[in-house]
């Protein structure tokens, strides 16, 4: 009968021990699905410049189903993801709340963030082309992808990964679901191997003289130039030249990472104070130099690989416009037999 009351002190005892030293030391908590290598630089810095504790969260993925199921007592104060469909997922799921912040929305262009204030891009990368280097383009359109010109030239991932789905999207965003799917009827077409293996496939078969085109994310022009990715990548990535596409009434289409302050936050201004640090002209630089990513806020300088790319002008269709055609976009694939 005494057994019981003397266990419950002690986890009473044991759960008082893990709390921080002075109940008044501020902290945060956040939940990420990104890698802890290219985030820690940046919470480390927050850390520093502010005093703020950051205890960190790092998930493989489920962030949404992780918080949901978490509800009320969820300790998570900020939800960080890539990718704008995983942000959108966030607030579908119930667990962000909107944030009005000057500094957020002078620093994020409007259509890279929710229109309602849930979510914020804090880095963006652009689904580029790879040409090889004989193949001498000044532009290019999204829409050409298309043009029976390129027939057995163009490389790409699978239609179902994100990327694409994104950038198919997007076509659906200005053109409508009917002529998508006879653009990606014709891209299909145009393939010069059937779709799939990674973005720097496509720089390494540009090599190889597989394809003349190739689709693929900014980034992976910086980590393979830089030799970040090991000598033979160095080589896929000298073997092409990089054009910035862009849709013909549009500009270049972009993906993101991001963040959202959770709903049951309980350091709601230290979550408001991160997201802005994030944003801060520090922070972004970071983010440049770690991931070879777009800095979000006008006037910080991405890393000089990505700068030799061109001047990026991003797409004008607001993310969460493309979000919503996604799964329209991945049926499309599937019904053109994009990847088969
Ligand atoms: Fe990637």
């Amino acid at each position: 009968m005494l057994r019981q009351p003397i266990l419950a002190v002690t986890a009473l005892l044991t759960s008082v021990s893990a709390l921080p030293l002075s109940a008044t030391a501020a902290e945060v908590n956040i939940y990420t699905t990104r890698e802890p290598g290219l985030i820690q630089p940046l919470l480390d810095s927050f850390t520093k410049s502010t005093g703020i504790t950051v205890n960190t969260v790092f998930l493989k993925d489920g962030l949404a189903e992780r918080v949901a199921s978490e509800g009320e007592s969820s300790p998570a104060d900020v939800l960080m993801a890539v990718d704008a469909g995983n942000l959108v997922d966030l607030v579908d799921k119930g667990v962000t709340q909107p944030i009005q912040s000057e500094v957020l929305n002078a620093a994020v262009p409007a259509q890279l963030r929710d229109a309602d204030g849930n979510w914020f891009a804090l880095s963006s990368r652009a689904r580029v082309l790879y040409t090889a280097k004989d193949v001498e383009l000044a532009s290019f359109n999204y829409e050409d992808l298309a043009d029976p010109k390129w027939k057995g030239k163009v490389c790409i991932r699978s239609g179902q990964h994100p990327y694409n789905t994104a950038l198919f999207a997007d076509h659906i965003a200005y053109y409508g679901a009917e002529e998508t799917e006879k653009w990606l009827a014709g891209v299909k077409d145009n393939l010069a191997r059937k779709a799939g293996g990674g973005d720097r496939d496509g720089a390494k078969d540009i090599l190889g003289g597989i394809c003349d085109i190739a689709i693929g994310n900014s980034y992976y022009v910086g980590l393979m130039r830089s030799g970040k990715g090991g000598e033979d990548q160095v080589k896929w990535g000298e073997a092409i030249n990089v054009v910035l596409p862009t849709f013909k009434n549009g500009g270049t289409q972009v993906n993101i990472s991001g963040a959202a302050v959770a709903k049951n936050a309980k350091n709601k201004e230290q979550a408001v104070q991160l997201l802005e640090y994030l944003v801060s002209d520090e922070a972004q630089k970071i983010y440049a130099e770690a991931n070879y990513e777009y800095p979000v806020k006008a006037g910080v300088a991405a890393d000089p690989i990505i700068a030799s790319l061109g001047e990026l002008t991003i797409d004008k269709t607001p993310l969460s416009d493309v979000v919503s055609h996604r799964k329209q976009a991945s049926e499309l694939v599937d019904k053109v037999g994009f990847d088969n």
